[in-house]
């Protein structure tokens, strides 16, 4: 919750704190049957003693404005609704609309790490502020003129933007995609969301990585899609086993994370990726390469994108800046045969007219800088010494529960809980009493002995003292059991 009670303020907290929730009762921002959070987690959000809470909830209840429900916990009470006639059934609408909700541990990890300034948070797939461009930006922002950019823009996006994108795609990823063929998107996330809307039906068989980062979109179901799994190994998914889908469920498209896979860490070796391109081009099969990881390598061998390969327009090529540049520009793009582009740009326009161009002009600019290479540099550097702070402590905290194999890019530590009896989603609830975020394994479609740990996010000075409070949670959950 954003709001604060002012403690400046003579009115006393408490009743600033029943006035703020009335007036979004009355108002019916908070209609009858919403769950107003525990007595504990107001306490925390607001910054006050659990009793100035109890105290609100006390003089809300006498209003009649909240009740207690055995098992519901304190909801709004539908008394008004009573009084004054119908109100739609909102519970029923949020419960049957088209999109199915996210996971409710991913919902949970964004909860807590909005109210909860405290949590040391290795569960969001972001960069720490101070991995950002900070000061590049600032230079940008000093710059930036808007002649005629205040109107709407090319759908596709801004073309200064894609022939950016296009140069850079050439320069840094060996990809030949002219400006007609890219459309600018907000973020990956949005990227893939089109393709699945725009190209697929429901019925249709698709397959994607299993660990994976797809896996944790509910798009693929909300879209009646049938997902078939890839397990990703250290070379990254067996070709084979594309094939022998195809040959069993007629696969239509494939989604791969092939560099520095969230969240395993692992790249798609050369050969399987020859012998990918193979089988997709020999059947048929569009592959939805989704890549915002390529520039994070720490070693110099990077490897050719599949769309790099790609003389038959087989690849729709996804990339972001989110984990080298800035995850809130949400700028992103796809790579694609022009049909496909112009037919997800005739969606775009129907959801949102276009990318917002103050995004697009910085994100221009960015990509631009002559300091873009000096950024990536010092990124790579930056990430290596966390990912080896962060495999550090846990060898060091928990050398017999944990194992992982280090990866050598990307922003994320996939480990596996040696002790198969440790569920990953029962320690993740003691971690976060502890004060510690990660991503338990199950919500990335894996087994649940495994979780991930996003290195990039927390402060770097941070990183320790997180695992340190992983290893007292993993202590009290293990003495819970015995
Ligand atoms: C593999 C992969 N694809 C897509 C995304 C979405 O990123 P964004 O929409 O910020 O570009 C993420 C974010 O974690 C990711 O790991």
């Amino acid at each position: 919750m954003e709001w604060k009670p002012d403690k400046s303020n003579e009115f006393p907290l408490y009743k600033q704190i029943s006035n703020f929730f009335e007036a979004r009762i009355l108002n019916g921002e908070l209609p009858p049957g919403s769950k107003l959070p525990s007595e504990r987690n107001l306490a925390k959000s607001f910054q006050v003693n659990r009793s100035t809470v109890n105290s609100a909830l006390e003089e809300l209840k006498a209003m009649g404005l909240i009740e207690t429900l055995v098992g519901a916990g304190t909801v709004v009470s539908d008394h008004l609704t009573r009084e004054q006639g119908r109100l739609p059934n909102w519970s029923q609408y949020i419960n049957e609309g088209f999109y199915q909700p996210n996971n409710p541990v991913n919902q949970m990890i964004n909860q807590l790490i909005q109210t909860d300034k405290d949590m040391i948070n290795f569960g969001i797939g972001e960069l720490n502020k101070d991995l950002l461009p900070v000061d590049v930006l600032t230079h940008i922002h000093r710059q930036i003129t808007f002649d005629n950019d205040l109107g709407y823009q090319h759908i596709q996006g801004n073309i200064k933007l894609r022939e950016t994108i296009s140069s850079h795609l050439k320069d840094y990823r060996n990809i030949e995609a002219s400006a007609s063929s890219i459309i600018v998107t907000s973020g990956a996330q949005q990227a893939i969301h089109l393709i699945i809307q725009c190209l697929l039906s429901p019925g249709d068989s698709v397959a994607i990585e299993d660990p994976s980062y797809a896996y944790s979109l509910p798009i693929f179901h909300s879209e009646g899609l049938k997902t078939y799994f890839l397990p990703v190994y250290e070379d990254g998914v067996d070709p084979e086993e594309v094939l022998s889908l195809y040959q069993k469920h007629r696969i239509k498209m494939i989604f791969l994370n092939p560099i520095h896979q969230n969240p395993t860490g692992h790249t798609l070796s050369i050969e399987k990726r020859q012998r990918m391109m193979e089988i997709c081009s020999k059947y048929g099969i569009a592959i939805v390469e989704d890549d915002p990881y390529s520039l994070t390598g720490y070693q110099d061998n990077n490897l050719p994108p599949l769309k790099s390969l790609d003389s038959h327009g087989l690849v729709l090529y996804i990339s972001s800046l989110s984990k080298v540049l800035s995850s809130g520009l949400r700028v992103g793009w796809i790579a694609g045969p022009q049909p496909v582009i112009q037919r997800i740009a005739d969606l775009k326009q129907q959801i949102d007219f276009g990318h917002p161009n103050f995004s697009q002009l910085y994100a221009t600019e960015l990509l631009r800088s002559s300091q873009l290479d000096d950024h990536l540099i010092s990124l790579r550097n930056r990430l290596k010494v966390r990912r080896d702070v962060t495999a550090k402590a846990l060898t060091e905290l928990l050398p017999d529960e944990i194992s992982f194999s280090l990866p050598d890019g990307g922003i994320h530590l996939w480990c596996k809980l040696t002790n198969q009896k440790i569920d990953s989603h029962l320690l993740f609830k003691h971690a976060i009493k502890q004060g510690v975020v990660f991503a338990p394994g199950k919500t990335l479609g894996s087994e649940k002995h495994y979780m991930r740990f996003t290195f990039s996010r927390p402060d770097s000075d941070l990183i320790k003292k997180g695992i340190e409070r992983l290893e007292q949670a993993l202590r009290k959950y293990l003495k819970s059991r015995s």
